[in-house]
């Protein structure tokens, strides 16, 4: 497989959100990229444009893509307060290159970047994905309950 890279971006992803920046800080349409990856392979995401792909990067604390050559392969976003709560969101390969470790090295980058790593309490939320994230540290929350607001 040609070689993946794996970028962390500064934190709110600037260069993704204002030039599109990609692997060795080259613009690489980054967000109309995202904005793809999303559509295709995130079901949780696939109306979002890129306006609001700007925003939410900005209010982002960790922001991990994958790039293989131009085309962007992978993303993993997360929040955080740095001490006692962070939560994943947004993790998601393209579906070709689905199982073959990039979604762990995506999660393991999001899990060592110094805002996560120092919070006390890491969450995240999936629908399909459990075993994925069990193999990687995590477990059902019980007792806790997830609640959401009503539309
Ligand atoms: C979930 C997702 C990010 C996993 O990425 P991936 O690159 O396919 O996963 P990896 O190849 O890194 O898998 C790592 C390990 O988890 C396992 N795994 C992957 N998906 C799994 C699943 N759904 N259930 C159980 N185990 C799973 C793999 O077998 C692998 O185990 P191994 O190291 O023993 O071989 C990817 O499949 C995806 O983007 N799916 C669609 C979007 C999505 O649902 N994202 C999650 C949102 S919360």
């Amino acid at each position: 497989m040609a070689r993946i890279q794996l970028v962390e971006h500064a934190p709110g992803a600037p260069g993704l959100r204002w030039f599109g920046l990609g692997p060795d800080l080259k613009p690489s349409r980054g967000l109309l990229k995202l904005r793809r990856l999303l559509h295709k392979h995130a079901f949780w995401a696939q109306q979002r444009n890129t306006a609001d792909l700007k925003r939410m990067l900005a209010g982002s604390t960790v922001v991990v893509s994958l790039w293989r050559g131009k085309r962007m392969v992978g993303f993993g976003r997360a929040t955080s307060d740095g001490i006692h709560r962070a939560v994943l969101w947004d993790v998601v390969v393209a579906g070709d290159l689905q199982g073959r470790g990039l979604g762990r090295r995506v999660v393991e980058a999001l899990l060592s970047a110094k805002a996560i790593r120092n919070a006390e309490r890491v969450y995240l939320m999936t629908t399909n994905s459990s075993g994925f994230y069990q193999q990687l540290g995590f477990e059902p929350a019980s007792p806790q309950q997830l609640l959401i607001r009503k539309q």
